[in-house]
């Protein structure tokens, strides 16, 4: 029986978890120290996923008005493909959906076939493109949009 992965928000005593799933996953990774402003800002959505009393993945974003970006989403490599990252992701979306329904934007490497599948099947669109927004290596970035809740009093 697979363990029951529970997302609980994120602390900065998270930090240094969460920046090993980071350099472990990303080629341009955060510092812990800019992991943990990110978290201690009053603006961010930060949540983990623990699994056997462990951090097996986080989610990062913004949320201002009725606008988020999802900066940073990661499970740890031994964990992927069961439902981690989708948890995490619709975690997320459930709590702007709490806050009024926010359009989220996200930017995600034009190769990472993973996470735009998941992006996807959770209502994302490519928008757009950022020409080599990445580096090491260097790759274009595909922007994603969510459409959020229509405004109170919208026609
Ligand atoms: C992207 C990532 C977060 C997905 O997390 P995960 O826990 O493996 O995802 P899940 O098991 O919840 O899968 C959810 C959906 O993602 C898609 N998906 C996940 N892995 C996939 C793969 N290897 N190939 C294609 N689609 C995949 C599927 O659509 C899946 O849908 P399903 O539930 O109908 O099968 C994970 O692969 C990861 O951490 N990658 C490295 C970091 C990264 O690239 N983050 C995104 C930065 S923008």
């Amino acid at each position: 029986m697979t363990a029951e992965v529970r997302v609980r928000p994120a602390t900065t005593a998270d930090g240094p978890a969460i920046h090993a799933l980071e350099t472990a996953s990303f080629s341009d990774p955060w510092t812990l120290e800019s992991i943990r402003s990110m978290i201690a800002q009053p603006l961010a959505l930060a949540t983990v996923a623990e699994q056997e009393g462990r951090i097996v993945g986080y989610c990062i974003a913004w949320a201002i008005g009725r606008e988020a970006e999802l900066v940073n989403l990661c499970v740890a490599s031994a964990r992927r493909g069961a439902g981690v990252g989708g948890r995490l992701l619709d975690d997320l979306l459930a709590t702007l959906g709490d806050r009024g329904g926010a359009t989220v934007f996200l930017e995600v490497r034009d190769s990472n076939e993973a996470a735009q599948a998941l992006y996807r099947g959770r209502g994302f669109l490519a928008t757009g493109r950022r020409k080599a927004y990445y580096r090491h290596p260097a790759e274009d970035a595909v922007i994603m949009r969510r459409a959020g809740a229509p405004s109170p009093g919208a026609d």
